[in-house]
């Protein structure tokens, strides 16, 4: 049985690792990763391999950048060529970006079962390119399998059969439960010469955020009145450098005191200045997860959140006027009393990718042993 496991951009290779290392226990699985090329910057794909015990993947498409139309229609080129070379019995997608969709789709066409991990989630917003992504994804996947609970409402919404779609828990939560010990391990904060529960932590790179300088010069000010109170740490994606470099905004940024712009930072490293953060402030989908399982508060900048169960439960609010005020406010409001314990949403317990393996093995692979 041989089965394709596709990554491509950096929160893939996060929630592949457990799966993987799962599916390695089966007697006569073979399980093969191909890496798109999506994301290519060591600091975005290979030191996650690295350090989530990874292997080389058995095919690189390296296709890089482009607009959506050239990066999918790449990745479809490349990937077909390898369907049809390799005829793999099974191709696992995960999350919502170009890479998911695209394998997804050479699959359908060549009648190759596909199982989407992360289905279901809905922001309800089609200007995001991940929400295209996601319901096509989900539309064309033969099993479907969900982190939360939403999501699988959504996909009954959609009039998806239910014995398709399987409610596991999340493989992100997989990865950080399992790596807690080299994460303590890091000192990035001592060599920043910040305290634990000193800084805030920023990341953004939505495009509807940092793709203009309307965008942009609204997450500058949010920073400058921030910062005039606590440090900003904000590792920063090649997106959103690349704007800021481009838009001659680098100076204004250099400028803030306060502010400490890193680059992309490993898993470890990141995980543990999220650990120690006083309040994460992101536009990312996995962080907003992430923060609900590390109780660290969390506010979004986004209009919506196509994972709710962080908000209901976890520790995640949603801000979306992106007015400076409410942000300062919700900050301070949050600094005074951490107004939401959070709780840990249903099955993230480290215990998913067993959870998926038993239900493939179940659909494709009953006679197999699954404990090596
Ligand atoms: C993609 C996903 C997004 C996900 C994000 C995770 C889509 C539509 N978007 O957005 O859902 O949240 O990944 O980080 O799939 N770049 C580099 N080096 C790299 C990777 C990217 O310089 O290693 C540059 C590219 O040249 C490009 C820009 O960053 O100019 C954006 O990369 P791209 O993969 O198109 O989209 P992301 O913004 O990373
Ligand atoms: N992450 C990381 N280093 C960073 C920023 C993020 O390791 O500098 C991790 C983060 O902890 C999470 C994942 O990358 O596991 C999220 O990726 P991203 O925000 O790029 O994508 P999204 O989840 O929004 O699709």
């Amino acid at each position: 049985m041989k089965i394709f496991m596709v990554v491509g951009a950096r929160p893939n290779f996060i929630k592949v690792a457990p799966l993987h290392r799962a599916l390695s226990k089966c007697s006569n699985v073979v399980p093969r990763i191909i890496h798109t090329g999506q994301h290519f910057d060591f600091a975005m794909s290979g030191i996650f391999f690295e350090q989530l015990e990874l292997p080389t993947p058995d095919y690189f498409l390296g296709v890089g950048a482009g607009t959506h139309t050239q990066q999918t229609a790449a990745i479809m080129v490349e990937f077909e060529k390898v369907i049809q070379t390799e005829k793999p019995d099974l191709v696992m997608v995960v999350g919502d970006v170009n890479s998911t969709l695209a394998c997804a789709l050479v699959c359908a066409k060549e009648n190759i079962p596909v199982a989407h991990i992360e289905a279901g989630l809905r922001s309800g917003d089609r200007t995001m390119p991940e929400e295209i992504n996601r319901i096509i994804t989900d539309s064309i996947s033969d099993q479907l399998f969900v982190t939360e609970k939403a999501g699988v409402e959504n996909l009954l919404k959609e009039n998806i059969a239910s014995e398709r779609i399987h409610f596991v828990g999340n493989l992100m939560i997989d990865t950080l439960a399992r790596h807690l010990p080299q994460i303590d391990q890091m000192n990035l904060i001592g060599k920043l010469g910040l305290c634990s529960g000193d800084y805030i932590l920023m990341t953004m790179h939505r495009p509807v955020n940092v793709d203009d300088l309307a965008g942009l010069t609204r997450i500058l000010q949010i920073i400058k009145a921030l910062s005039a109170e606590q440090t900003i740490v904000f590792p920063m994606h090649p997106r959103t450098r690349k704007n800021i470099l481009m838009l001659g905004l680098l100076r204004d940024f250099e400028e803030v005191k306060g502010l400490k712009m890193l680059e992309p930072q490993g898993y470890f490293e990141f995980l543990n200045l999220i650990k120690n953060s006083r309040i994460v402030l992101t536009d990312s989908g996995g962080i907003q997860e992430e923060t609900s399982y590390l109780r660290v508060p969390c506010i979004t900048l986004r209009e919506t959140t196509e994972r709710p169960v962080t908000v209901e439960e976890g520790t995640n609010y949603l801000l979306p006027d992106f007015d400076t005020h409410s942000i300062l406010n919700k900050v301070n409001e949050i600094n005074a009393v951490k107004l939401k314990k959070g709780q840990i949403p249903a099955f993230w317990d480290g215990n998913t990718a067993e959870r998926i393996v038993a239900i493939l093995r179940e659909k494709y692979f009953n006679s197999y042993v699954c404990d090596k």
